[in-house]
């Protein structure tokens, strides 16, 4: 079978009814940024069900606009998750489906417009209608919620968040997290170990692949922190929890209110206008994230107020917004082409190759994954960067059809690493395959 085909396999396989889940061993439940990947592959064969997958997504938003990173199968046993957040406690989560109790990348309004493109006329409409408001509910959510003080970035209360869930950045402040009781003596008393066996994800996959038991430690015990606190933001102490202004976040969250603006005025209606002015300050304030002595963008500690100077992949995002100015272009691209940091064998890893926090097989913490590369490449393909987009699709998608439709990859051997048959890696193949097709 061909590479396209094989891909739209994997996607058949981890079908469930109307959405995909990432993985049929690892991830059997609705991901709100996987979703998103996969409805972007879906669209370019089988648009009707890529906005399935969307109109799925908006099963789990909550009343105040908020949408779950996680929606929980049903009748799927998994040891903690579900447990952790108990949704209907909370008032504002929807009454016929668990979810998580906080957010992921803001990608849907990007997806949105993507599926909406490929729809046929009448149903393209109806399609956007129906979502325009609850994608407007959501973006309005993220900045009233997550920006009060209107300085034009999102602040973000746990590193599931960001989708790059253990990235340096999140992992060496939830370092600096002071540990409650019950942390502090699992790990004098060594019972990491024993948690271990109570692990899902290490159950099916090498422990050197996921997150350390001390990293997925200090993130369980900040899940609980947070719910303590409601997941309120206003409400977390800021001396306990750990608050992030994330550059991936708000980089995307950049690029998905153009689109939402673009939804809009493609059905001819006006967002609100307080909304729309904070999608200006936004923009503004993504600069406010650059480090002109190390040339890079970086997140920031929104209670000290201080970059947070760890270099991950994410200092790329930005190339994706089309207003960003041509020097920072330049920087950019200097530096993912750079053999000593993020231009391997198989570009493009996760943490440069050259940073202290560089491991090459472990989750976000090095390895080169499919979607990150997808981002970069229409980011280059945005500012005109068109060979080096070729470069960087051709290695993707070489990588994906020599090795599998693994979760991510050793950027140095290309080795396939976490869930085989994953979702995001197989979709996003299929629209590199099509972007190949049509741009010859
Ligand atoms: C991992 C990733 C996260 C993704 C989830 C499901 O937790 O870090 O970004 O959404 O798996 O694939």
């Amino acid at each position: 079978m061909d590479l396209a085909g094989r891909a739209r396999a994997v996607l058949a396989a981890n079908r469930r009814g109307a959405w995909t889940c990432p993985s049929s061993t690892l991830y059997p439940h609705q991901w709100l940024w996987d979703s998103c990947f996969i409805a972007i592959g879906l669209a370019r064969d089988e648009p009707t069900r890529a906005a399935d997958e969307l109109r799925a997504l908006f099963r789990g938003q909550w009343s105040d606009g908020m949408l779950p990173h996680m929606i929980f199968a049903e009748g799927v046993k998994d040891v903690g998750s579900r447990r952790v957040w108990q949704s209907k406690r909370n008032p504002r989560a929807p009454r016929d489906v668990d979810t998580s109790c906080i957010t992921q990348p803001p990608l849907v309004a990007i997806a949105v417009q993507r599926v909406a493109a490929n729809l046929p006329a009448g149903e393209r409409r109806e399609f956007l209608a129906e979502l325009l408001p609850k994608l407007t509910a959501y973006h309005s959510w993220l900045y009233t919620a997550r920006d009060p003080e209107r300085d034009g970035l999102v602040t973000l209360i746990h590193p599931w968040e960001s989708g790059l869930d253990t990235s340096p950045p999140w992992m060496g402040a939830l370092e600096r997290m002071p540990m409650p009781w019950w942390l502090r003596a699992a790990s004098t008393l060594r019972l990491a170990r024993l948690l271990r066996r109570l692990r899902y994800d290490t159950r099916h996959l090498p422990a050197v692949e996921r997150s350390s038991d001390d990293d997925g430690l200090r993130m369980l015990a900040l899940a609980v922190l947070t719910k303590k606190y409601d997941f309120d933001l206003q409400r977390l102490p800021p001396n306990r929890a750990v608050l992030i202004e994330d550059l991936a976040f708000n980089a995307l969250l950049v690029v998905a209110n153009h689109a939402l603006e673009e939804v809009a005025a493609d059905l001819g209606e006006d967002l609100p206008a307080e909304l729309c002015t904070r999608f200006r300050s936004a923009e503004a304030a993504l600069e406010s994230l650059w480090d002109e002595a190390s040339g890079q963008y970086f997140p920031r500690d929104a209670v000290t107020g201080a970059l947070i100077e760890v270099p991950t992949i994410a200092t790329f995002f930005p190339l994706w917004w089309r207003g960003l100015p041509a020097a920072r272009v330049a920087q950019l691209v200097a530096r993912l082409q750079d053999p000593s940091q993020y231009w391997p064998e198989h570009p493009v890893p996760s943490v440069p190759l050259d940073a202290t926090q560089f491991e090459e097989a472990r989750y976000w913490k090095g390895p080169t994954w499919v979607n990150a590369n997808w981002i970069i490449i229409d980011g280059l393909l945005t500012h005109g960067e068109t060979a080096l987009a070729e470069s960087l699709r051709g290695t993707t998608v070489d990588l994906v059809d020599a090795v599998g439709s693994y979760e991510y990859f050793s950027p140095l051997t290309g080795q396939g690493h976490g869930a085989d048959d994953f979702s995001w890696t197989a979709a996003l193949t299929i629209d590199l395959l099509h972007q190949r097709t049509t741009r010859g």
